[in-house]
């Protein structure tokens, strides 16, 4: 690059892409010359800030290639969600049925609009949320239903559209592992009335910091402007019923910073590559466990294409391996050079804030305060006990030839002992 007295440095791992550590099999560089040429280019030309001609051809590109009518970037996933549950009108008193393993953060920021999160059961096959246990907990307080397309599996979205239209109740999709999976021909995020999606620095499609809104729905679109781009050079609201308001919005600032969607777009060109470089290797992994008893892959709903491969969890059946506990399978799987992670999110209604409550807005205000019930182990018998059994190897991007065999060979050591 001009001016610069020295090579980039190299000593530091760029590689942070879903690995538990940096993985010498892989080879995937997850950002390189591409993405630093961009952000230079839009450095010189002082596009740092507001709705930038790069953010607005991220926004064009991205919601084409999900296949809505808009796109809004944001500072982060977090913030997409946030702008995604007020763009639906989200408030205070309401409640929001969502899994509870999750990341805290596909319900955090619901809190701050004064809503209550309603954890429902996972489908134990997929750790997907199950439609059955949603529909039990809807009452007349229930806004949303938060489908999480966790680590890049897919939600069985017919039967959660089914529920969410028959009780007139909006779908708001967390795609934040899922960038370019698919349900039935439609990609998440399309699906619901709205999808949120994370670019944050391990994410398929990375911005470093960043996240997106995606929506068919124009007021929803309109409301997440209002709500979070005060000021934002270049924005166009379809229609003119918050013409007063604009351009300032409510005076929130929820933007993304544009030299991080620049990545995020250089990103976004290679992900249909990337997907499917990871899902080829996880597919080969997942061939190879047939013969092993023990490990399970997540089970996939007909018609849904994973994508994003945000992480690799398979299921361990412990009563298949002489009752070894999963802890000891990952430790005989470590023996046999294989890494692998435990269930890594924390259940959201066993944490302190879900269990005991949180005075939100103090003085007893708030969706955790007064007469909040919270919850204790044992509430979600399913989801409590299938991840206690979760085994996570690396995903690898674009692995060395034998990487697959490596992992099932060593799955092969572990479950023989
Ligand atoms: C499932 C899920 N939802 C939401 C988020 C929030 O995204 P961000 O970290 O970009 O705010 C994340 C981040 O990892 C996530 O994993």
């Amino acid at each position: 690059m001009p001016g610069q007295e020295t090579e980039p440095k190299r000593d530091v791992p760029v590689f942070v892409q879903t690995a538990i550590e940096v993985m010498p099999e892989d080879t995937w560089e997850q950002v390189g010359e591409d993405e630093a040429r961009m952000a230079y280019e839009m450095t010189l030309r002082n596009e740092l800030s507001g709705g930038t001609p790069v953010v607005r051809e991220f926004e064009a590109e991205y919601r084409k290639y999900i296949g809505t009518d808009f796109c809004l970037t944001t500072c982060n996933g977090s913030a997409a969600l946030y702008s995604a549950y007020f763009g639906m009108g989200v408030g205070p008193g309401d409640e929001l049925i969502c899994p509870s393993y999750t990341w805290i953060c596909t319900i955090g920021p619901a809190l701050l609009l004064g809503a209550k999160p309603v954890f429902c059961e996972v489908d134990p096959r997929t750790l997907m949320m199950d439609p059955a246990d949603v529909e039990k907990r809807i009452t007349d307080k229930t806004a949303a239903i938060v489908p999480v397309h966790l680590w890049g599996n897919v939600c069985d979205m017919d039967p959660i559209m089914e529920i969410g239209r028959k009780h007139g109740i909006p779908v708001i999709e967390d795609c934040s592992h899922a960038h370019g999976a698919e349900y039935k021909g439609k990609k998440v995020g399309s699906i619901g009335d709205v999808g949120a999606f994370s670019l944050q620095g391990s994410k398929p499609v990375s911005s470093g910091e960043g996240g997106a809104l995606v929506t068919d729905n124009e007021e929803c679109f309109n409301r997440a402007c209002l709500v979070g781009q005060a000021n934002r050079w270049g924005l166009d609201l379809p229609g003119d019923r918050y013409e007063e308001l604009q351009p300032l919005g409510l005076g929130m600032k929820l933007r993304s910073h544009p030299l991080g969607i620049g990545i995020a777009l250089v990103q976004l060109r290679k992900l249909d590559d990337l997907n499917a470089s990871r899902a080829a290797f996880i597919q080969e992994v997942e061939e190879g466990l047939s013969d092993i008893e023990c490990l399970d892959p997540l089970y996939v709903y007909p018609g849904a294409v994973r994508a994003g491969f945000y992480a690799f969890p398979l299921i361990y059946h412990p009563e298949k391996c002489g009752g070894l506990s999963t802890d000891e399978f990952r430790q005989r799987c470590e023996q046999a050079g294989l890494k692998c992670g435990d269930g890594w999110y924390p259940l959201l209604h066993l944490l302190p804030l879900f269990a005991n409550g949180f005075d939100v807005f103090t003085r007893g205000r708030g969706p955790l305060g007064k007469g909040y019930p919270g919850y204790k182990a044992g509430d979600l018998p399913v989801t409590e006990e299938v991840r206690e059994r979760l085994v996570f190897p690396p995903v690898l991007s674009k692995p060395k030839p034998g990487a697959a065999e490596a992992y099932i060979e060593a799955f092969g050591r572990a479950a023989a002992g």
